[in-house]
């Protein structure tokens, strides 16, 4: 299974699993743009002469026709989208959510999916196939009190993917969902609620919810999305794909 010489644009970047996800997808002699709102920790592909990190806000149409058109004057084509990027709920009582909180939450977790898969569109049609990995959340089907709004803009992610996988379905463009489970990366400790202990959030409630028994490391999501953004997966399109450990169960 080989990425070589395919052009991939990857959200989230800097963060946990996108971080993971540059790495092997560079690895495979892919071509990478790597995009977050904070770029230092990419300082070390710079290198790379596959790599290019863009650091801008995902959520403004400019900066996102921007990176699309850089990326592809540069490398010729783009054949992947990985949507990695989000942002967590801090555990919260619904009479306790700002309107402006909900609004954040389903503004970075969807908006910036609609706006990096409409750009997307725009150039896999022209090239009659393309690869779009949307991240979603584990938490759609087991939701956790007070992560409404979290849970509500990943649920948002996974219909807006199937609906697009069947509306590029004629054009050869495959769209997934992947669903990670509760994952070893700064995020999982912005889930917990206010003065609760992060650490002992992490091993007594995520830890012990996945029935294969530990964390999932980026690592893990990085292999999962390599391949849905692979040739292996070319009839595979309008799927979910759930990386847990077992969490759905
Ligand atoms: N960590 C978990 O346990 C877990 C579980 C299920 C799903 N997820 C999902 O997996 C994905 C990756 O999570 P992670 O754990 O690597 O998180 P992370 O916080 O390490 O990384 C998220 C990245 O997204 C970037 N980002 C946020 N808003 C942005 C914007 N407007 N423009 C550009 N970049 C922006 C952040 O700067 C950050 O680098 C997220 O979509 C998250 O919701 C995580």
């Amino acid at each position: 299974m080989t990425l070589k010489g395919k052009t991939m644009i990857v959200t989230g970047a800097a963060g946990g699993m996108g971080k993971a996800t540059v790495a092997l997808l560079l690895e495979e002699g892919a071509n990478v743009a790597g995009c977050d709102l904070h770029t230092d920790s990419l300082d070390e592909f710079n290198g790379h002469p596959g790599f290019m990190a863009y650091q801008g806000n995902l959520l403004a149409e400019d900066t996102v026709r921007h990176i699309f058109k850089e990326t592809f004057d540069r490398f010729g084509s783009i054949d992947g989208l990985a949507n990695i990027l989000g942002i967590a709920q801090s555990a919260t009582p619904i009479e306790d959510c700002s309107l402006d909180d909900y609004r954040k939450i389903m503004d970075v977790n969807m908006t910036s999916i609609f706006l990096t898969c409409r750009e997307a569109a725009h150039y896999m049609r022209k090239q009659q196939q393309g690869k779009i990995v949307n991240i979603g959340s584990v938490s759609t089907t087991r939701p956790r009190p007070g992560l409404q709004c979290y849970v509500a803009s990943k649920g948002a992610v996974e219909s807006f993917s199937k609906a697009l996988a069947l509306e590029l379905a004629a054009d050869q463009i495959n769209v997934n969902v992947l669903h990670p489970g509760p994952a070893d990366t700064t995020m999982l400790g912005q889930f917990s609620g206010e003065g609760a202990n992060v650490d002992d959030t992490k091993k007594e409630v995520f830890e012990k919810s996945v029935p294969l028994g530990r964390l999932l490391k980026p690592e893990d999501i990085a292999q999962s999305v390599k391949f849905l953004l692979s040739e292996e997966t070319n009839m595979v399109t309008g799927s979910v794909l759930h990386v847990d450990g077992g969490r759905n169960i």
